[in-house]
């Protein structure tokens, strides 16, 4: 079903977000058909372009797109170039000068308008402000009037609030669409249609039957050209409390009463309102050194651009939680994100706990193959099981097998950077896939006392590791600690 007309203005529009996602991202929906005649897209930035060098750019940065990653089509699709190419314009002025945003009002006119900041985080807050002044927030006469905005959402719980704050003076609750890109992830979404459209998971899904669960997200890039906007984050900032605690909500929510975006979004604020970090000894920050990915050497982050020399911002976190509630009181939540890993992984674990008696002689029941449910959210995309079976032959032996769900294999490939989701679900005004005010705060609630106790040196020691490696040792002893281990990144 297209999505209703509408001007898709983006703050920013001359961005590397714009060029490699967004636009690639409305690609894909025009060539889905699900665009309607009278969308158009108005790029607002500072530089110094105009229409035919930002479609020119865009172009490019299309055909990069389609040739790199983007769809099963190896060229771009020439009728759809020139349909998008027809309603695209450019806007020059300052984000903070009301000018700009009286130009901009003579562009969206009085019809439908989503508009998306794609700009550092300093400016939401003015660009809100003025798009309110400049009366163009309204919603009048049937229109809609949407802002989306991208991560990072505050930089503790309290700044959070205070951008919550800042927005809800100008826009109501369901005029805002806080995008988290994992949620836009096929994985990601599907998490909910294993749990909730299949009868013999949930009936599991709890601490009778979960010893514990195991949530990943490792990369191999480094901070690349971003070292300026990491060293006042961090991994912890950057991953945990947007990505990692949206895995979370996912795979620990209980099952809401529909699909209606505010159902789904009060069950993913009850669990991470009952998510916490217990005391600073559950938390391991790690920073990588020079090492190799890939047979490639790399260098420390130290010594990457625009990073202080005797840095102590953390590139790697390890954590356990605990959600306080009937279904996972005493299920730990171990969680670890860092760059320059040996290898980019994104998954969620479930350690099912042992069965209850080992019938078998030779393998008592903890060197029975762990149950484990894995969710591939990538670059695998599926889900595997783990359990023992007999090893063919006269004697009886049990082995570790896997049975393995591969999207790739069930499904043909649906173009997507993630974004198409998001977009497409912002124009047609569901926002079940964004988070609320309350799922931002309880996220950043959760981690607070983590980010807390990482600025005191004594509390959070900072352990090395070699880039391409698994990570700090630290990080295994904190499962050790419980008598677990990670899962392997390698296998
Ligand atoms: C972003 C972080 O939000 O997510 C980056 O700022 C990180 O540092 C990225 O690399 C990871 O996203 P993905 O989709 O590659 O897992």
């Amino acid at each position: 079903r297209r999505a209703p007309p509408c001007t898709f203005v983006v703050f920013g529009g001359g961005g590397d977000l714009t060029k490699r996602l967004l636009v690639p991202a409305i690609y894909n929906l025009a060539c889905a058909g699900l665009l309607d005649d009278r969308f158009s897209i108005v790029a607002v930035d500072w530089a110094e372009l105009s229409d035919e060098i930002l479609r020119a750019q865009f172009h490019e940065a299309l055909r990069d797109f389609v040739a790199k990653r983007g769809t099963s089509a190896t060229m771009l699709r020439d009728d759809v170039w020139r349909w998008l190419d027809g309603r695209i314009s450019y806007l020059r002025g300052s984000f903070e000068e009301m000018e700009t945003f009286e130009r901009l009002g003579a562009r969206v006119g009085d019809g439908n308008a989503v508009f998306y900041m794609a700009v550092a985080a300093r400016f939401f807050g003015p660009i809100v402000d003025h798009l309110g002044q400049a009366g163009l927030t309204n919603e009048a006469g049937g229109t809609y009037r949407r802002v989306i905005v991208e991560k990072p959402f505050g930089h503790d719980l309290d700044s959070a609030r205070e951008l919550n704050t800042r927005l809800l003076a100008t826009l109501r609750e369901r005029q805002i669409y806080r995008i988290d890109h994992y949620l836009g992830k096929e994985t990601v979404q599907n998490i909910m249609a294993l749990r909730f459209s299949n009868g013999f998971f949930e009936p599991l899904w709890n601490r009778q039957n979960i010893d514990h669960v195991q949530i990943t997200a490792a990369e191999t890039v480094g901070v690349e050209k971003r070292g300026r906007f990491y060293e006042g984050t961090g991994a912890l900032r950057d991953m945990v409390p947007n990505h990692l605690m949206q895995l979370l909500a996912m795979t620990a929510m209980e099952a809401p009463v529909s699909f209606d975006a505010d159902a789904v979004r009060d069950e993913k604020s009850k669990v991470l309102k009952a998510t916490h970090c217990a005391a600073p000894e559950d938390v391991v920050r790690g920073q990588y050194g020079a090492g190799s990915i890939g047979g490639v050497p790399v260098r420390g982050y130290r010594e990457e651009p625009d990073v202080a020399p005797d840095s102590r911002t953390e590139t790697y976190v390890a954590m356990k939680l605990n959600i306080d509630n009937w279904r996972w009181a005493g299920v730990p939540f171990y969680l670890r994100t860092g760059k320059r890993l040996a290898v980019r992984k994104t998954e969620i674990a479930i350690h099912f706990r042992h069965a209850p008696y080992a019938l078998f002689r030779d393998t008592p029941v903890e060197r029975l193959t762990p149950n484990i449910m894995t969710l591939h959210i990538q670059p695998t995309e599926g889900v595997t099981m783990q359990f023992g079976a007999k090893i063919p032959g006269p004697t009886v032996r049990l082995g570790g097998v896997r049975m393995k769900f591969d999207y790739s294999e069930w499904f043909a490939e649906g173009p997507s950077t993630g974004y198409e989701t998001l977009i497409y679900d912002c124009l047609a005004g569901d926002a079940t896939l964004f988070q609320r005010a309350d799922n931002i705060e309880a996220g950043w609630r959760a981690v607070q006392p983590a980010l807390d106790w990482s600025e005191r040196a004594e509390a959070a020691p900072l352990c090395p590791y070699a880039a391409g490696s698994t990570g700090p040792a630290e990080a295994d002893a904190l499962l050790a600690r419980d008598g677990r281990s990670w899962q392997s990144l390698t296998d």
